[in-house]
């Protein structure tokens, strides 16, 4: 077989040929997220919110790419090491209120201590970094999720995915007490109002603000899940 290759060409293709064998080495035998979070212990997994199937099949064409992850709500490191071990070459930002979480860093996973209902924060934060994949997992507090989203939806690269999770916060009283404020929209209908204005496209009522106008034009899909809302950016940037 290899004689049937002229030299020049297989000598061409030497480069191509170790990078595969170094994404395979690196990969190893393949996990599922699911067994990867199962093993780091993070509540996303098949034993709590069951997140993690949904996330593996839409993040599969990045799992061997290069690209920056933010993770917003470090804890004690379960998802974050998670996250390391399914993206081999991919960086990760984990942002958290608690100096504790500093001890998570390595070489691929940097750890911020930032606040994430300071809109000087989010500014600043959104200002350093150039995402694939930003993950809110932080307080939880509806007004935090809203203006995460707001301020780091628009800086994500195009096609890029925006994550909120534990978005059931938005519903009963005990919730309400714990991340609502009096009056205050919960995140959850925040999002879907968005999702009326995608899906109604040409019938949709006018745009509330120039946010929800940037949204609708710059939402390729957006899928509610159990617990969770997961938003694919469009490929194209369109205002
Ligand atoms: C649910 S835990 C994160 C769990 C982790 N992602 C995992 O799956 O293993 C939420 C984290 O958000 C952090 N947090 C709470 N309020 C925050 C805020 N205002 N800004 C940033 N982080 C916050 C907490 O300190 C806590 O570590």
């Amino acid at each position: 077989m290899k004689k049937l290759i002229p030299l020049p060409i297989r000598r061409a293709l030497l480069p191509l040929v170790r990078r595969v064998r170094t994404v395979r080495r690196t990969l190893g035998p393949k996990k599922t997220l699911d067994a990867i979070g199962i093993g780091t212990g993070t509540d996303k997994s098949s034993r709590y919110h069951d997140y993690l199937n949904v996330y593996e099949h839409a993040f599969q064409n990045l799992r061997t790419q290069k690209f920056q992850m933010v993770e917003i709500g470090v804890h004690q490191g379960a998802s974050i090491r998670m996250w390391e071990e399914f993206f081999p070459r991919a960086s990760l930002i984990g942002v958290d209120i608690s100096t504790k979480c500093k001890k998570y860093a390595t070489d691929r996973v940097s750890i911020v201590i930032g606040d994430q209902s300071s809109q000087e924060f989010l500014d600043s934060f959104g200002a350093s970094i150039d995402p694939t994949i930003v993950l809110d997992d932080g307080s939880h507090v509806w007004s935090h999720q809203i203006e995460t989203f707001k301020t780091l939806f628009p800086i994500l690269r195009p096609g890029g995915f925006y994550v909120i999770e534990d978005i059931h916060t938005s519903f009963s009283e005990p919730y309400a007490k714990t991340y609502g404020s009096p009056g205050g929209q919960t995140a959850y209908d925040f999002i879907a109002n968005i999702a009326r204005g995608i899906t109604a496209h040409e019938l949709a009522d006018p745009a509330i603000d120039d946010f929800d106008t940037y949204a609708r034009n710059n939402i390729e899909s957006l899928v509610f899940l159990k617990h969770s809302v997961l938003i694919q950016k469009s490929l194209e940037a369109r205002g």
